[in-house]
């Protein structure tokens, strides 16, 4: 479900056992049938896109606050104000704030985003004065919303849809929130000396081939890596 639902799905404990729900489209349902071979479809009333506002919370990750834009910022925060759209990316979830907490601990250069939903890690590092900032994904609603993001925290993003497996421009720190699937697939991809990657559980072990593993961070049993490029 995490796999074909990253923005999010709903667990039910039921009597007879946890119940998976996804809010989808046609589309959707289509590839739950084609996983899972079966699913239980229900209409839903209108507006449900939208519904998941209600629990986007602000969250606090060492000096950086991300919150939607009808929460206040303490004022001792570097505050990152994020609405989604349609795009992963509130803040809240784990992967993202292992990354939000690494890019605190990095030394601010040129920075690439791989997969950036929201824009959320883009616009945190510019406001930590990573620069330049290049944000990329495969999904159309992720580059809208990085756009309009940046434009809201006034930080200059530059926001291109990319191919899931193009080679992409260099920069000297890239951080990757996507599957494991992805990260393992990132050098073939990306030049960069240091790598931050997250979007899997703390079970799994990326390999990355040109790249040194320099440290590990794990919360809520998801973690992230940090590697350095292996080239002299
Ligand atoms: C888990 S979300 C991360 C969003 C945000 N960066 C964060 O940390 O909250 C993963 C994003 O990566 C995008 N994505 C998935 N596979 C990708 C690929 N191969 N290349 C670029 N983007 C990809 C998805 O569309 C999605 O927006």
């Amino acid at each position: 479900m995490l796999e074909l639902f990253p923005e999010g799905f709903e667990e039910v404990d039921r009597p007879e056992g946890v119940e998976l729900a996804a809010y989808t489209d046609a589309a959707g349902e289509e590839r739950l049938w084609a996983f899972f071979g079966g699913a239980r479809g229900a209409d839903v009333a209108g507006g449900w896109e939208d519904k998941w506002r209600a629990f986007h919370r602000p969250v606090r990750v060492g000096r950086l606050w991300v919150g939607p834009p009808w929460e206040t910022p303490p004022a001792d925060a570097l505050a990152v104000v994020v609405d989604p759209g349609r795009a992963f990316g509130t803040g809240s979830h784990a992967t993202t704030q292992l990354c939000l907490q690494t890019l605190q601990e990095l030394e601010p250069a040129s920075l690439l985003d791989v997969g950036c939903g929201s824009g959320v890690l883009s616009i945190a590092a510019a406001l930590l004065g990573f620069s330049p900032v290049l944000a990329v994904d495969v999904e159309e609603p992720s580059i809208a919303a990085t756009i309009d993001n940046a434009r809201a925290n006034g930080v200059h993003v530059d926001a291109r849809l990319v191919g899931g497996d193009e080679v992409l421009p260099s920069a000297s720190v890239a951080v990757a929130n996507i599957s494991l699937e992805s990260v393992e697939a990132l050098p073939r991809r990306i030049d960069a000396q240091t790598l931050v990657t997250s979007g899997y559980f703390a079970s799994a072990q990326p390999a990355l081939a040109g790249f040194e593993h320099v440290r590990r961070a794990t919360l809520d049993g998801w973690a992230s890596d940090v590697f350095r490029s292996a080239k002299p």
